[in-house]
């Protein structure tokens, strides 16, 4: 009798092991090895199979291969064609991961029924009604958009076979089952197999295929790492769920650059692209309000202005409160230090509250000039005029420091009808009689001299 095969693979990170063991090697995780069953005995698994020829790749010079720009499939959603980089590509698998509620499946729905191409949505989680009702919400309709519950890949590519779809989208990737591998769906073997399966057929019909994949509790997407390296490219569909805000992000792309980024509004029916995102994250009708000020900052490739708000008040405890939202909190304490020792302001018996409105989170450097400012402002109860904003560095030792694209976010401002930008003495600004003024300022103390 055939022996059944199985191996262990540690669930969070795909290693694998000859035999069980308590902690993975590889992520240092405890309890999370689980004995997969690989292969069910006298069934030939479909790589092996011997009686097609084999077909054997040859080397080509460089210059010999055909370079022609695939040919790319416009979806109608101009947010999701630039994160892809102009488009979908004939043939590729893209993963969407995100976190559960966030969207995917909508954004996915909404990406088959407005595209005028005949699309296979395949979905193990929700029923058809389900998705109709879905579907009903979001209103475009697309009459070539067809909707299956399967779970079985063997079955889904029959089906493909009947339809004959121009795109494939598979809600999700977790829920599949390969008649191939024995275990449940969900585990590392079968999820890997069923990528394979799916990645093979794509790449042998030039059909596109899009996989919607859970993310864990620590943000990544849920199975092997090795699944990111399978497919062509990663997104991630992030945002806070109480805010309405979505981005749309790549964090691998091999038809485009990871830099860009789309943004969408949840509103009731469905995700709405946002092209100007700058308009609905400032709140310039609340004049004369201390504590405020604006960054310019980039998000991708993307200029963005945010709004920055402080707080800063007399500390009731012993040890004062230093609370950042969207801002790291450490670099909030350093903010402050400098403001101590080099522009001796008296913050160390005051508590600090620092918030990025909008939900977002922001990690570009630039935004620190707008902090000190809606610190300061805050401290001292005067608002900023609200025409101005702030895109520097601040140094170690109070110095302001340049940014990159200075002058993408320059541009963005004035756009925005800004009369006044804040930056570094030390930028190269190359941008001609823009109708903004520039204020160039070397030291932390010069802010407090223009603006207080
Ligand atoms: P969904 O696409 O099911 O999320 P995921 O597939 O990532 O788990 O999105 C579900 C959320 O979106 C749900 O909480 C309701 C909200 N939603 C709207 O606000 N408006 C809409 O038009 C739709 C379809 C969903
Ligand atoms: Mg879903």
């Amino acid at each position: 009798m055939a022996k059944i095969k199985t191996t262990f693979f540690c669930q969070n990170c795909g290693s694998q092991y000859a035999q069980w063991q308590g902690q993975c090697n590889a992520c240092k995780e405890w309890n999370t090895i689980v004995e997969e069953v690989l292969q069910k005995p006298n069934k030939l698994s479909h790589d092996l199979d011997s009686s097609k020829p084999k077909r054997i790749s040859k080397p080509l010079k460089i210059k010999d291969i055909d370079g022609r720009k695939e040919s790319r499939i416009s979806l109608v959603d101009n947010e999701f064609n630039r994160v892809l980089g102009g488009g979908l590509v004939g043939g590729s698998v893209v993963l969407l991961g995100g976190e559960p509620g966030i969207g995917k499946s909508t954004l996915l729905l909404q990406v088959a029924l407005k595209i005028n191409q005949k699309v296979l949505y395949v979905s193990g989680e929700e029923s058809q009604k389900q998705i109709k009702m879905r579907a009903e919400r979001i209103n475009p309709s697309n009459d070539s958009c067809y909707i299956l519950t399967e779970t079985k890949t063997q079955n889904i590519f029959k089906q493909i076979q009947d339809v004959l779809p121009d795109i494939v989208i598979i809600d999700s990737i977790q829920t599949l089952h390969s008649d191939y591998i024995e275990s449940s769906a969900g585990s590392i073997s079968q999820i890997k197999e069923c990528t394979t399966e799916l990645i093979k057929f794509a790449k042998e019909t030039s059909i596109p295929v899009f996989l919607i994949g859970h993310i864990t509790k620590d943000g990544n997407i849920a199975g092997p790492k090795i699944l990111e390296h399978m497919v062509d490219t990663v997104l991630q569909f992030e945002g806070d769920r109480n805010h309405v805000f979505r981005i749309l992000r790549a964090h691998k792309n091999r038809f485009g650059s990871t830099n860009e980024l789309g943004i969408y509004e949840m509103q009731g029916s469905g995700l709405r692209e946002v092209s100007n995102p700058s308009e609905l994250l400032i709140s310039r009708k609340d004049e004369g309000l201390s504590g405020n000020a604006i960054a310019g900052t980039l998000e991708g490739l993307r200029p963005l202005m945010i709004e920055v708000q402080a707080l800063v008040s007399t500390a009731v405890y012993g040890t004062p409160q230093r609370s950042a939202t969207g801002f790291n909190a450490k670099r909030l304490n350093m903010l402050l230090a400098i403001l101590e020792k080099r522009a001796g302001f008296k913050l160390a018996a005051k508590d600090v509250f620092i918030n990025i409105t909008g939900g977002i989170t922001i990690d570009d450097p630039a935004i620190d000039l707008a902090v000190v400012a809606a610190i300061l402002s805050s401290n001292d109860d005067v608002s900023l005029p609200k025409d101005y904003c702030f895109a520097a560095e601040v140094g170690l030792s109070g110095e302001i420091r340049p940014v990159t694209r200075i002058d993408q976010r320059i541009s963005e401002a004035q756009k925005l009808g800004f009369s006044q930008i804040f930056v570094s003495k030390h930028n190269k600004i190359t941008l001609k009689n823009s109708g903004i003024k520039i204020q160039l300022i070397s030291k932390i103390e010069d802010i407090t001299n223009i603006l207080f």
